[in-house]
């Protein structure tokens, strides 16, 4: 398709509907999907509806089919509609909410993810998916910490890319690739005091070192879009930022893709006090490089009237028009308007159980062991089961339209299936009371399991919470239960880190997070010892709210607490230790891994040189497992102040039953950088700390120079 010639056949109104994303409903009626804000207040004239550019969501095949079909009998030049949605942990088959994916540390595993995730969405002739969101966050009251990658830049890095590889597979025109929209620029994450869609402020250091590298990543892996946020920054609303749109994206990324706006997030420039009206709204969006307008009318009822009055050139709108058209192209829509919608191709392939088996495994690798005395792995013991999530079948977690719990065998139904002796399920009203006539069957057991958790509208967008104890009181189940005498097996169900000092009396701990399609089933594999865990944690579990944000990479401060050394006037707290109840990178193993002997080849480095750092490790058990092994690197004086600590690189090794195995990461002088306020890379000659661990907290140490050539 010649889009220039196109162009130039198109009048204005044609051109701004290209940059209007609506639901689908607005062009079938029956197609009544949830649509809130703005947009649902105002009518659409059926011009303005059969100009728009793009759809946001859609159920199957079928209705894609019958939305197209209709459009393109309306529409003038037979512009197909591009298609946009969701797609967050998978299509039908749910794989674990990102949180959990991030806590596999396998970006292999999480490009294959993204990949089935396509070809499930494909069907239903979804050509975008907004994913991957790589939000740093540091907030767990902020309920969308469950569709992050957790609190470190460099793991944003590694899984933006991983993802945005698996979606769109190199070329984005085959049928079963699509394009990924990378979310939400920027720092949405730091939303004040976790509550979701609130103000952010931040120093443009920490803007360049932590929160924009994950975006950064995603546009070099070829991130087709990028989704604004819908927070301030410098008190500019993200989706009319121009440092953001302009400065950053444009001209330093050098970004040609398209951007849009976050749901109705240009309209919302007026309550942010950044303009009087949609117009203004509309004006300051366009100026800015915003293209697409997702589920607002700014655009399309006052851009023409912009231009006309010669506010802006109507060169801005034909580069954002370009850019749109210039997508649809590339995905093939113009030669295949209806591209992927196929029924018998989703009946083959949604949901198979080949895709199964893989969420199965996915889930068995996002899991975390918090807490084993060695009760876990099970050994024949007859387990009496417990808990709100003991027979429910919740385990897809927010994101997951288009899955249905119901078809997920619960937990009751998984042990079973395993080979695991259940000899009581609790069934009453109420989960948090054990009824007094099945204290007997309970006696019977050997392990009494309890599966406990958040419910699934408690966390996700719009679903902040201020306390973050395990909720409805399930706690207090695990107390009663301590009237047994038997060892207590506790499983969390939950989108984000909770507060778990009141479950410390369980003899073990797993949390399986929203686990997917397959999650109770990776329980059971994971409790019987079929499979040993290996997930390690990328967000920080505070002990209280009040340690909050806790993480792992911040500043030294002026006056550091230092463990054993008492003095009353530096940075700490009367009430609670300064250090997070399980830290980032932690997470245990059936097996036990003993780190020794960190040694470097050489204890300097010039830029044109490499390091190689070797630790020996040695898995000190008669069980195979894999182990993540972290590098984590300090500049110790620079000109400004540096990290504690940073994860520069990690490796998921697999260890046989008693193997000791020499573990080497490469140093080089791309890892000594940081960048400065302008968002320019600067180099600092010195002494740098290179730290090598299990996860955060228990590392081991070296020191070495980076020095002139
Ligand atoms: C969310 C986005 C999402 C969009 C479309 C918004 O409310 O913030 O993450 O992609 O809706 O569903």
């Amino acid at each position: 398709m010649n889009i220039k010639s196109l162009m130039n056949q198109m009048t204005i109104e044609e051109k701004i509907g290209q940059l209007l994303q609506i639901a689908p409903f607005f062009f079938i009626k029956e197609l009544d999907i949830e649509v809130s804000g703005h947009v649902n207040t105002l009518s659409m004239t059926h011009q303005k509806i059969f100009s728009s550019g793009s759809v946001l969501g859609i159920g199957n095949a079928e209705e894609m089919i019958q939305v197209q079909t209709k459009y393109l009998q309306e529409n003038r030049h037979k512009i197909p509609l591009m298609f946009m949605a969701d797609i967050i942990h998978g299509y039908e088959t749910i794989f674990p909410v990102p949180l959990a994916l991030s806590c596999s540390w396998n970006p292999g595993l999480v490009k294959n993810v993204a990949r089935i995730s396509a070809l499930e969405a494909q069907t239903s002739g979804i050509h975008v998916t907004f994913s991957p969101m790589v939000d740093l966050v540091r907030d767990p009251r902020w309920g969308r910490v469950v569709e992050s990658f957790g609190e470190d830049p460099y793991l944003h890095e590694v899984y933006a890319k991983a993802m945005v590889e698996g979606y769109q597979n190199e070329d984005i025109k085959k049928v079963g690739h699509i394009a990924s929209c990378v979310k939400h620029f920027a720092a949405y994450g730091l939303s004040e005091a976790g509550r979701d869609y609130n103000t952010v402020d931040l120093s443009r250091v920490s803007l360049h070192n932590q929160f924009l590298p994950g975006y950064k990543a995603a546009i070099d892996a070829g991130a087709r879009l990028i989704m604004t946020a819908f927070n301030v920054l410098d008190g500019i609303p993200s989706t009319v930022n121009q440092y953001l749109l302009r400065d950053v994206l444009r001209k330093t990324w050098k970004f040609q893709g398209v951007t849009i706006s976050d749901y109705d997030s240009l309209h919302q420039v007026i309550a942010h006090g950044c303009a009087k009206d949609d117009y203004e709204a509309a004006y300051r969006g366009i100026s800015a490089g915003l293209d697409i307008e997702m589920a607002s009318l700014c655009y399309v009822n006052h851009l023409k009237t912009i231009i006309s009055e010669g506010k802006i050139s109507c060169d801005l709108l034909d580069e954002a028009v370009e850019r749109v058209l210039t997508l649809k192209n590339d995905l093939g829509l113009f030669e295949n308007p209806f591209k992927g919608a196929d029924p018998n191709l989703a009946k083959a392939l949604v949901r198979s159980e080949k895709h199964l088996d893989f969420s199965r495994k996915v889930a068995h690798e996002s899991m975390v062991l918090l807490k084993n005395d060695g009760i876990l792995p099970l050994k024949q013991q007859k387990v009496a089961l417990l808990g709100l999530y003991a027979t429910s079948r919740e385990t897809n977690g927010p994101w997951s339209w288009h899955g249905k719990n119901d078809l997920n065998a619960s937990l009751e139904e998984a042990l079973i299936a395993a080979g695991i002796q259940v000899c009581y399920v609790q069934r009453q009203e109420d989960p948090n009371q054990i009824p007094k006539e099945d204290y007997p069957m309970i006696e019977s057991a050997d392990v009494i399991v309890i599966a406990i958790g958040e419910h699934t509208k408690q966390s996700g967008e719009a679903h902040s919470r201020s306390i973050l104890e395990i909720p409805f009181e399930q706690d207090k189940l695990i107390h009663d239960a301590q009237r047994f005498n038997k060892p207590i097996v506790t499983l969390l169900y939950n989108g984000r880190p909770l507060i778990l000092e009141s479950i410390q009396s369980s003899n073990a701990i797993l949390e399986t997070w929203f686990s997917g399609s397959m999650g109770n089933h990776a329980i059971a594999d994971l409790l019987n010892g079929n499979i040993n865990p290996s997930g390690k944690l990328t967000m920080s579990f505070p002990r209280n709210v009040g340690q909050i944000p806790i993480y792992y990479n911040h500043l030294n401060t002026g006056r550091p607490q230092v463990l054993g050394v008492q003095n009353e006037y530096v940075s700490y707290y009367l009430d609670v230790s300064n250090q997070p109840l399980y830290p980032f990178g932690y997470g245990l193993s059936y097996s036990n891994f003993k780190y020794q002997s960190i040694q470097l080849s050489k204890n300097q480095m010039t830029k044109n040189e490499t390091l190689s750092l070797e630790v020996q490790i040695t898995n000190d058990s008669d069980r195979g497992g894999y182990e993540v092994v972290q590098l984590y690197l300090r500049d110790v004086v620079a000109y400004i102040s540096r990290p504690v600590m940073e994860l520069k690189g990690f490796k998921k090794i697999w260890f046989s039953p008693h193997e000791t195995k020499v573990v080497s990461f490469d140093i080089h002088h791309d890892m000594l950088s940081y960048r400065n306020e302008y968002g320019e890379d600067v180099f600092e000659y010195g002494t740098f700390k290179a730290m090598v661990g299990s996860d955060s907290l228990h590392v081991l140490s070296t020191d070495f120079d980076f020095v002139k050539e």
